[in-house]
Formats: C-alpha cells, sequence, structure tokens
C-alpha cells in the first residue's frame, strides 16, 4: 500500500502514522523525523534544515524532494509500501512526488487527511512530549505515559514553542489547500475527524485503509 498522511502541525500524522506502520506493516516515511536526525546528527543537510525548521518555515523544495526521492528507491518499499508523513507540503512537492513515483513504477492508492480545529493545535504541541530512547510520542494531559513516569526522561521539540507554532500553522494552512485539491481531483482523499480522542480517530483511519486495501 502507498499512502499519504496529511494534517496541520499537531493534527496527530505522527501518532496514527505509528498505529498504521504498526497494524499494516508498511514504511513509515516522515520528512520532519529524518531532518530531525540529520540535525542530532550535525550533518550539512541536518544543519541547512535547523536553519528553517527553528524558524517554523519549510526547508527548501530542491532538499526536500531529494531525500524522499532517495528514501523512496531504497529496497523496502517495493517489499512493503510506504506512508509519507509530512511531505508533500506544497504543491511543487506534490508533482514532484508524482514525478518521483512515475519513475519507480509506484502508485499512490489513497491519502488520509486528518481534519482538525486549527484552535486546538498549539495546547497539543505544547503539551507533547517525545520518550528519549524509543521516541514514542505522547502528551501531558491527552495521551499521557503509563503510570508515575520520570519527566527526564522525555524532551519537547524545539519548534513547539507557542511562537514557532503560530508561525507553522501560518505556513502549512497557505501550502496545504492546493496540495488537497490536487489528490481530491484524483479521487484519492479520505477526510477523518481528527477532534476526536486518539483511539477513535484511528478506527475511523483504519475503516478508511480497509476501504482503500
Ligand atoms: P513535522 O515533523 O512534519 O511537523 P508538523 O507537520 O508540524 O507536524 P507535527 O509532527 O508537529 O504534528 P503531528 O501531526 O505529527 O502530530 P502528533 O501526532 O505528534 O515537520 C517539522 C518541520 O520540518 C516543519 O515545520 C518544516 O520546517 C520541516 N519539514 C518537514 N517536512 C517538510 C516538507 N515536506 N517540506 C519542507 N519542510 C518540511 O501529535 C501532536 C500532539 O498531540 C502529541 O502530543 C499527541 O499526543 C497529541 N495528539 C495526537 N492526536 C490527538 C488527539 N486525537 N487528541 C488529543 N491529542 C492528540
Ligand atoms: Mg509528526
Amino acid at each position: 500500500m502507498h499512502l499519504l498522511i496529511m494534517g496541520l502541525p499537531g493534527a496527530g500524522k505522527g501518532t496514527q502514522a505509528a498505529k498504521i506502520v504498526e497494524t499494516y506493516g508498511i514504511s513509515h516515511i516522515s520528512t520532519g523525523d529524518m531532518f530531525r536526525a540529520a540535525m542530532k546528527n550535525e550533518t550539512e543537510m541536518g544543519k541547512l534544515a535547523k536553519s528553517y525548521i527553528d524558524k517554523g518555515e519549510l526547508v527548501p523544495d530542491e532538499v526536500t524532494n531529494g531525500i524522499v526521492k532517495e528514501r523512496l528507491a531504497e529496497p523496502d518499499i517495493k517489499e512493503k509500501g510506504f506512508l509519507l508523513d509530512g511531505y508533500p507540503r506544497t504543491i511543487d512537492q506534490a508533482y514532484a512526488l508524482d514525478q518521483t513515483l512515475s519513475e519507480l513504477g509506484l502508485q499512490l492508492d489513497g491519502v488520509i487527511n486528518i481534519d482538525v480545529d486549527p484552535e486546538s493545535l498549539v495546547e497539543r504541541l505544547s503539551g507533547r512530549i517525545i520518550h528519549k530512547e524509543t521516541g514514542e510520542t505522547f502528551h501531558k494531559v491527552f495521551n499521557p505515559p503509563a503510570g508515575d513516569y520520570n519527566e527526564d526522561d522525555y524532551y519537547q521539540r524545539e519548534d513547539d514553542k507557542p511562537e514557532t507554532v503560530k508561525r507553522r500553522l501560518d505556513v502549512n494552512i497557505s501550502q496545504g489547500q492546493p496540495i488537497l485539491e490536487h489528490y481530491r481531483g484524483q479521487d484519492l482523499v479520505t477526510d477523518i475527524e481528527g477532534n476526536q480522542e486518539i483511539d477513535q480517530v484511528f478506527k475511523d483511519v483504519k475503516e478508511a485503509i480497509d476501504r482503500i486495501k
């Protein structure tokens, strides 16, 4: 299966992606995760990405298109399929993805669009905590780790500060619409109500994927 998951920052793409890859055994490709790994390793690409991410801006298309193209050419993709999370994020990235998929002989099966009320997103992102060892995402209030947990085992993302979040939301709201229209034109999009509890969102996501399969 070849899927995209779309939604504003904090919509729950990563949270749902973790459940999708566990259930369906497909490869998760998150451009945000790839950039954060490169930032951690302080590679040239990581340093460049950081200069945009810290401001809540998008990393330039040519860089992003390049890393996705390389990743999609890896052997696990043909074997297992993929779930792209956080890409494409501009209409030019959507065109680049069309081109890359056609070069690789792959076809998109569906787009899961998580619809959320933008008002709720600052609260979601300011409460997000990520486990240092496993990378698993939680929320201090909406999805706390089980039992008594040690806060030192978790970190918060640098770009989850309210002022950066506001810029991320502005950028993504303005860029997202044409991408969705592009895929709606191909009848690929399923809209999911994202203002529900995580497990209920996943129930709806699963129903959508089972229809696509
Ligand atoms: P990226 O890492 O993709 O961030 P994003 O799109 O801003 O989305 P997030 O990861 O913040 O949110 P999410 O939807 O995954 O939500 P999550 O599941 O964690 O990108 C970061 C940056 O990298 C970009 O700003 C850009 O600079 C750069 N970049 C990445 N891709 C790029 C591209 N293609 N082109 C150019 N630049 C690019 O959930 C959030 C919180 O809410 C968690 O705490 C979670 O527990 C909680 N939560 C989840 N679901 C629910 C629910 N249903 N109810 C209550 N709480 C919930
Ligand atoms: Mg994410």
